[in-house]
């Protein structure tokens, strides 16, 4: 009976671990090029936000959205919004400020914190 829980409790644990699509090694490489992003935070920090009503983002349970661009892919690009070039600074700049970037843009300010910014921006990089 104890090692038939074991046994359930190892497959749920390959489950979850199986959820989570993002590898330790992503999420290290994410940190040091956003200097201290958390990509796990930063996953939970979209869904806060609401990222996921407009964009469609791997990973994140909901995100279909379809008014803006699929965030998918973002740690290829050379550009963020076809407007500055595709550097960690810039992309934690665009999601705390896109007016400011782009001043008819329809993506909203939508208040986000400079740590915020880095979460998120480390798990955009690392998905
Ligand atoms: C009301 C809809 C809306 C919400 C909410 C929204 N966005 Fe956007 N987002 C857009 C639109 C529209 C664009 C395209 C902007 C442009 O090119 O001018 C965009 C562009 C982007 C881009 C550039 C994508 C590319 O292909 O270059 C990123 C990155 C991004 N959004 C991240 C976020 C994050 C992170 C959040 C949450 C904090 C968020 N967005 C919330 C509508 C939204």
């Amino acid at each position: 009976m104890r090692s038939a829980l074991l046994i359930a409790a190892a497959i749920v644990g390959l489950l979850s671990a199986g959820c989570d699509n993002l590898s330790e090694r992503r999420v290290k490489e994410a940190a040091v090029l956003t200097n201290g992003g958390d990509a796990r935070v930063g996953r939970v920090e979209i869904r806060k936000y609401g990222c996921n009503a407009c964009h469609e983002i791997s990973g994140v349970p909901g995100a279909r959205g379809l008014i803006g661009p699929p965030l998918t892919n973002i740690n290829q690009r050379y550009y963020i919004a076809g407007e500055i070039a595709n550097t960690p600074n810039n992309l934690m700049s665009w999601i705390q400020h896109p007016h400011q970037i782009e001043p008819h843009t329809l993506m909203p300010d939508m208040g986000v914190s400079e740590q915020d910014s880095r979460d998120i921006a480390a798990y955009l990089y690392a998905q």
